[in-house]
């Protein structure tokens, strides 16, 4: 486990090209901390390391997005609308979990028990200001 503190966005998504670097095919990383604490800022960092070019925002109209391009196919997906996943297509999650991807896991609560085990989970908190503490237990 390291805990690290970023001081802007710009260190948050340099710490993402850090988790990149260390990706493989199918692993799948949870990423979890308040509204507005930087994950997407973070995936953000991470698809850029991977050479993925448009836009990485949260998904909002679906639980998720996927970007192709980059070294690896990348998977963002944003749980934080579902409450759970019962009663819900088991498939939901499928097309976004396939094993030539990664996925990072936005609010991941409610899709416990249907995520697998996460490679890396990431827990980011606010500090003072701009500063963030984020945890990673690699
Ligand atoms: N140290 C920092 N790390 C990350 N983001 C920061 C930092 N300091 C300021 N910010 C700003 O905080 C905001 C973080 O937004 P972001 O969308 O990444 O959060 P989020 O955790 O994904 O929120 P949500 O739960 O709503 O999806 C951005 O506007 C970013 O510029
Ligand atoms: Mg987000």
């Amino acid at each position: 486990m390291e805990a690290i503190e970023s001081r802007s966005a710009a260190e948050t998504e340099a710490l993402g090209a850090r988790v990149a670097a260390r990706l493989a095919p199918g692993d799948v990383i949870v990423v979890s901390g308040e509204v507005g604490v930087g994950k997407t800022t973070l995936i953000r960092g991470a698809c850029r390391a991977l050479g993925i070019e448009g836009p990485v925002t949260s998904p909002t109209f679906t639980i998720g997005q996927r970007y192709e391009g980059g070294r690896l196919p990348v998977s963002h997906l944003d749980l934080y609308r579902l409450e759970s996943l019962e009663g819900e297509d088991p498939a939901l999650l499928d097309d976004y979990l396939d094993g030539d991807g990664v996925a990072f896991v936005e609010w991941p609560a409610a899709g416990a028990g249907r995520l697998g085990r996460p490679a890396l989970e990431i827990r980011l908190e606010h500090a003072d200001g701009e500063r963030r503490t984020i945890e990673i237990d690699w």
